[in-house]
C-alpha cells in the first residue's frame, strides 16, 4: 500500500473522528435546549407578543445578513451555493413574518434590526474560513435555532397566534433542520487540515455559549420562558 494512500486514509479516519467528537460536544450542550417550556409559564411574558417576534425578525435578517456576506466570499463552490441558498431562504423568512406581523398590527415603521448587531452577528464577522463558517452556522446555529424554535413553537401555539405557529412549524423549523444537516455533510470537506478542524471546532463552541448566553439574557429581558432561537 503506497505511503500516499495510507495518508488518505488517515486523513479521512481523522475528519470522522473529528466529527464524531464534534457531535458528542454538541449533544451535551445542546441537550438542555430539548426540555419543553413549562406549561403554566408559557403565558407568562411580560415584554409581549411584539417584542418576542421582534427578536425573532432580527434572528432572521441577521442570519441573511452573514449568509449573504459568505455567499459573496466563499472560494469553494459548494459553500458558496449553500449559504446563497440559505440566505434567500431566510429573507423569505424575514419577509413572511414581517407579513404576518404587520397584520396583527404590529408597527414596524421604525424598526432597524441590524442597529444593534447581537453578539452572535459580531463574532460571525470575525470568522474566515469555511470550515469556521460551516462549523458555526449551518452545523452550530441552526441546530441551536431548531431546538430553541420548537420551544418558541409552544409558546405561540399556548397565546394562540396560530398563522405565525404555523409559519414556524411548516417552514421556519423544517429549513433549519435542513440547513443542519448539509452543514454536517459539507463539513468534512471543508475541516480536512488538523488546523482547520481545531478552527471549526472553536467557531462551534463559541457560538454554542453566545447562543446560550443570548437566550438567558433574551428571557430574562422577557419573562418568557421561550424565545426564537438565534
Ligand atoms: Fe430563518
Amino acid at each position: 500500500m503506497s505511503a500516499r494512500y495510507l495518508d488518505a486514509a488517515e486523513s479521512v479516519m481523522n475528519v470522522y473522528s473529528f466529527l464524531d467528537s464534534l457531535k458528542a460536544e454538541h449533544e451535551e450542550s445542546l441537550a438542555m435546549l430539548s426540555e419543553s417550556p413549562v406549561v403554566e409559564q408559557l403565558g407568562k411574558a411580560t415584554a409581549g407578543l411584539p417584542a418576542l417576534l421582534k427578536i425573532a425578525l432580527q434572528n432572521e435578517m441577521e442570519a441573511l445578513e452573514i449568509a449573504a456576506s459568505w455567499a459573496a466570499t466563499a472560494p469553494e463552490p459548494e459553500v458558496k451555493l449553500a449559504f446563497a441558498r440559505n440566505a434567500g431562504d431566510e429573507a423569505r423568512h424575514y419577509q413572511m413574518l414581517e407579513e404576518k406581523m404587520r397584520a396583527m398590527g404590529v408597527d414596524l415603521s421604525r424598526f432597524r434590526p441590524l442597529d444593534f448587531p447581537s453578539p452572535l452577528l459580531s463574532y460571525l464577522r470575525t470568522l474566515h474560513t469555511s470550515a469556521e463558517r460551516v462549523a458555526a452556522v449551518l452545523v452550530t446555529r441552526k441546530a441551536v435555532g431548531a431546538r430553541c424554535n420548537v420551544q418558541f413553537l409552544k409558546y405561540l401555539e399556548a397565546v394562540g397566534v396560530r398563522e405565525i405557529a404555523a409559519l414556524f412549524r411548516q417552514t421556519i423549523i423544517p429549513d433549519g433542520h435542513r440547513y443542519h444537516a448539509s452543514g454536517w455533510e459539507i463539513l468534512p470537506r471543508v475541516a480536512v487540515s488538523h488546523a482547520d478542524q481545531q478552527r471549526a471546532r472553536r467557531a462551534s463552541l463559541r457560538v454554542l455559549s453566545i447562543c446560550e448566553e443570548v437566550r438567558s439574557l433574551a428571557m430574562l429581558r422577557t419573562g418568557a420562558p421561550a424565545v426564537p432561537g438565534c
